[in-house]
């Protein structure tokens, strides 16, 4: 697993304050309720500075996470009371091997399209496959490629400004090409912001591999996995020409 997947430091400190305004609105209420529709444990990948997953810990989930960043996983680690600190893991999903396992394990906010190749994503598949319970669902979601702005790219564009504390400002621009051969988009992000009066700067350069719809089916159809349905939002509305995001349910 290339090192460039690791989110780094500041990524990892400006997390939440970002993706609490941008993301949230759209897949907090439907992970919530498919936790809550689920009796047993629950295991997040990619589980990030627990956006979604601090919110079930509180309402009473059984719930876990692994996560290949050590930057976000400290985040989490740091907003856990130390009687939760088994509950978090620094594994790939690719490998990982967790001594219990799970009746849902989900994969939220595009944690399958930082596995660029075939390879890796049918290891993480297998390794899904190993740790749910019989008749356990395994659910991630990832973006419908948007052809115009694969084709165009993005070049510097403004996609965040606000505070990351009161009077401290932070701006994101994000930059894309996509390699349309191998379905990577190569993605930038620059974060600028106030720190001790100064103006601080800061670049990653992380690469996203985008899927089709028929690809995601016959992966899951080659997979141990058996697929239920690809759905084309969080409100499991039917793929159509709108749709902006694959929310894949599978079953053991
Ligand atoms: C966009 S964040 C999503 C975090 C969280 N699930 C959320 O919804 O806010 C993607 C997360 O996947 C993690 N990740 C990327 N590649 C991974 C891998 N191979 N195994 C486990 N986690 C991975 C990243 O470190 C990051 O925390």
């Amino acid at each position: 697993m290339a090192d460039s997947n690791k989110y780094p430091a500041f990524f990892a400190r400006f997390y939440d304050t970002i993706y609490d305004q941008v993301r949230d609105a759209k897949d907090h209420q439907y992970f919530m309720n498919r936790i809550f529709d689920t009796t047993g444990p629950i295991l997040e990948i990619g589980v990030g500075t627990g956006r979604l997953f601090l919110d079930a810990l509180n309402k009473g989930a059984d719930i876990y996470g692994i996560d290949i960043s050590p930057a976000m996983f400290e985040i989490l680690k740091n907003k856990l009371p130390e009687k939760d600190h088994h509950r978090i893991e620094v594994q790939d999903i690719c490998t990982f091997n967790l001594d219990q396992k799970f009746d849902l394990i989900i994969a939220p906010f595009r944690v399958f399209m930082h596995l660029l190749t075939v390879e890796d994503q049918f290891k993480a598949l297998d390794r899904v496959f190993a740790h749910l319970n019989p008749d356990g669902s395994f659910i991630f979601d990832l973006f419908v490629p948007n052809l115009k702005m694969l084709h165009e790219g993005l070049d510097h564009v403004k996609d965040f400004e606000g505070e990351y504390s009161p009077g401290k400002k932070l701006t994101r621009y994000s930059s894309m090409q996509a390699d349309p051969i191998n379905q990577i988009s190569h993605v930038t992000f620059k974060f600028v912001w106030d720190e001790d009066g100064l103006e601080k700067t800061e670049e990653w350069k992380t690469d996203l591999r985008f899927f089709f719809r028929y690809e995601i089916e016959h992966l899951i159809k080659q997979s141990k996995l058996k697929l239920v349905n690809i759905f084309g939002d969080f409100q499991e509305h039917e793929l159509n020409k709108q749709s902006k995001e694959f929310i894949v349910v599978c079953k053991k």
